[in-house]
């Protein structure tokens, strides 16, 4: 039988912290489905298109080339629904400090309670204790080397994107 996880997130865009997470997260089950979803806590800043172009490329080649880690959009669609869909057994996350922790146990609980599906926690690793999306795309917005933090196409779009314009107020 193959055992399938979901790496659920909103990915806008992909950073190195995620894509540990998606690496550790092939590691430990047979295919992972890297699920871009819709936050409504938060207004998305690149188009859904992209944030997916940008994950493929960026996942390792190896792990790319093995077919074991698809990337697919679910719109606004409860995380257990996909679950249900693409057949995961389980969540994976990766979790920074205590905020992650707290922002992620209700959601874990609840999606145990609706569906049964189990969330995995991977303790996020320390080099990426500092880095979300938003964090990267503030610091990226005002000319900030981010080439560490991100992989190269997301630097080379974040770069476009910021050409010619203003830092976001
Ligand atoms: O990368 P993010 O923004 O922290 O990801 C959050 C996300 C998209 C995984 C979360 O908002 C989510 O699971 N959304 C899907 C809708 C859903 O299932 N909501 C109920 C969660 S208990």
């Amino acid at each position: 039988m193959t055992r399938r996880c979901l790496c659920p997130g909103s990915f806008d865009p992909v950073t190195r912290g995620h894509l540990d997470v998606v690496e550790r997260a092939a590691a430990l089950f047979d295919e992972v489905v890297v699920a871009v979803l819709h936050n409504p806590a938060k207004r998305g800043v690149f188009d859904i298109e992209t944030r997916i172009d940008l994950i493929e490329r960026s996942i390792v080649p190896a792990l790319a080339a093995s077919g074991r880690v698809s990337v697919r959009e679910f719109g606004a669609r409860l995380v257990v629904d996909v679950c249900r869909e693409v057949g995961a057994s389980a969540i994976v996350k990766g979790v920074r400090g205590s905020a992650d922790y707290s922002y992620e146990v209700p959601m874990a609980l609840m999606n145990a309670h609706l569906s049964g599906v189990e969330t995995v926690f991977l303790a996020a690793d320390p080099r990426w204790g500092h880095v979300s999306s938003s964090l990267v795309r503030e610091v990226a917005a005002h000319g900030a080397d981010v080439s560490e933090l991100v992989p190269e196409p997301v630097r080379a779009a974040l770069s476009a994107r910021n050409a010619g314009r203003q830092p976001d107020a």
